[in-house]
């Protein structure tokens, strides 16, 4: 079984389908976390060719030089979503390191680093039944998913609960930077080329902006039930 949640920067599908994985019992996919990892092992791992280049070389990636990465390691437990290269967590640098973010939606807009994700996430889910969150997972990734939830919140409230989110509040940013920054990823993410965010046919859609998490996953459980 497939269930896709997309949706937005900040809409809550990480926290929201974690909590469906853990009721139904299923693994958790978080497909943003493989666009971060990758950027960060093209950018951020000392030994890659473009480490610290990510303002000039983004278009030049090759797939070779994405399949001479490293092999990236996804895994899924009680304890959450989990990478690991050369037999190390790198999640915590996934998240901390500052403006990854943002390089990894610039990166994600390239058709070869997208091709070359298709193919991980779609072996993932061969193997386990999947709750899969991300921006293309029931439009591209898997258009055949048995329930697609595309979950949304207004930006106000997106930027709100991101305010609330102790890596944000320990780096200090304001609220109208971390608007700026949802808002500018929202508009790569819905306006690149290839693999757009959109509401895949036939989703439900909720707008989580006056739910709490808890109501927001009774909902979709509803949904998938
Ligand atoms: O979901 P998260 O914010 O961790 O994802 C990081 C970035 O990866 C997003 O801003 C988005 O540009 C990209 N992404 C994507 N397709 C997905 C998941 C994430 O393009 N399925």
């Amino acid at each position: 079984m497939i269930i896709t949640i997309d949706g937005p920067s900040g809409s809550g599908k990480s926290t929201v389908a974690q909590k469906i994985a853990q009721d139904r019992g299923i693994f958790y996919l978080n497909t943003g976390l493989l666009y971060r990892a990758i950027t960060y092992l093209v950018y951020e791992d000392p030994t890659s060719p473009l480490f610290g280049r990510y303002d000039d070389d983004i278009e030049l990636i090759t797939r070779d030089q994405l399949d001479a990465l490293p092999t990236l390691a996804y895994a899924y437990s009680a304890d959450g979503a989990t990478v690991f290269v050369h037999g190390q967590d790198i999640v915590a640098k996934c998240y901390a390191t500052p403006g990854l973010d943002q390089v990894a939606s610039k990166l994600s807009a390239l058709p070869v680093v997208r091709e070359f994700l298709l193919d991980v996430q779609r072996d993932i889910a061969k193997q386990h039944d999947v709750i899969a969150d991300g921006r293309d997972c029931g439009t591209v990734v898997f258009p055949d998913a048995e329930h697609k939830i595309f979950l949304t919140a207004s930006l106000d409230v997106r930027a709100q609960r991101r305010m609330l989110d102790a890596k944000v509040q320990a780096l200090g940013l304001t609220f109208e930077f971390v608007r700026n920054d949802l808002a500018e990823r929202d508009e790569r993410d819905e306006n690149r080329a290839i693999a757009p965010l959109r509401i895949p046919a036939g989703a439900t859609v909720i707008d989580s902006s006056d739910f709490s998490i808890d109501q927001t996953v009774e909902m979709i459980i509803k949904v998938v039930s």
